[in-house]
């Protein structure tokens, strides 16, 4: 069964004394849930993160890395450096890495595979621009998207491998998709999982909706069949909003 995960997109947000309050309330507001529970605080507070949650149910993951393990790439963190501060799951290809860092779909390709070379897990991100929808393109766009990122792994690479739908007129817009558009987009996706894999991996990968997610919508979302959970922007900079949505499960 593929698994339900919450995960919680800080971006460029929360300096040290800020991610300690958060995580501070993060832990008050913890109790059991139904699905995994993720957050990705910038880089410079991922030890400190880390550290605070070792005891907790919620994961500790990097918003983005390098493909090379070492090397003259100023300003850059690698696999090994996340790994060596607990780290093991990495949010590849959102789409502000995207648009504004240039990252194309060969460079994806390359840190997927790093990310896979050093045991990581990788919630691989993509989704259409509004111009793409208006078109009626979406579904070909993000076809494209995931088989050039994704389409020279293995079977069984796909064990640690989450997709996470994007649409990007939805991210921190406040426009959310439909319920029935992530579900429609979902499908479409896990059937081009299944076309290209087979049953095992299109029925076994957890595909996450992000957009615009909040506490009054992650319901209706996580309620359709092939919506695995969510990525969550800025709803996952206040500690209630964010369990409102790990409790939407
Ligand atoms: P948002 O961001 O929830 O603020 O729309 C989602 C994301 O970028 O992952």
């Amino acid at each position: 069964m593929r698994r339900n995960i919450v995960a919680g997109n800080w971006k460029m947000n929360n300096d040290l004394s800020q991610t300690e309050a958060l995580i501070t309330e993060l832990k008050k507001q913890n109790q059991t849930s139904n699905c995994e529970i993720m957050i990705a605080p910038t880089h410079t507070n991922l030890w400190h993160a880390f550290e605070a949650l070792r005891l907790s149910d919620i994961e500790v993951i990097a918003q983005n890395m390098h493909y090379e393990d070492n090397g003259a790439f100023t300003g850059e963190i690698s696999a090994p450096m996340l790994n060596s501060v607990g780290v093991t799951t990495v949010i590849l290809g959102h789409s502000e890495r995207r648009a504004y860092f240039k990252e194309t779909d060969a460079v994806l390709a390359k840190k997927v595979d790093a990310a896979l070379r050093h045991n990581m897990r990788v919630i691989f991100c993509f989704g259409e621009e509004l111009d793409d929808r208006k078109a009626g393109r979406q579904e070909s766009v993000v076809k494209d998207q995931i088989s050039n990122g994704l389409f020279h792994l293995t079977e069984q690479a796909w064990n640690n491998i989450v997709l996470a739908y994007e649409p990007v007129w939805a991210i921190g817009t406040g426009e959310t998709a439909s319920p029935e558009q992530a579900q429609e987009m979902h499908q479409f996706i896990r059937q081009v999982l299944t076309e290209q894999y087979g049953n095992r991996v299109g029925d076994a990968t957890s595909i996450l909706y992000g957009g615009s997610v909040k506490p009054s919508n992650a319901a209706e979302l996580f309620a359709k069949n092939d919506v695995d959970g969510g990525l969550i922007g800025g709803a996952s900079l206040k500690a209630e909003d964010f369990f409102a949505i790990v409790n939407a499960f």
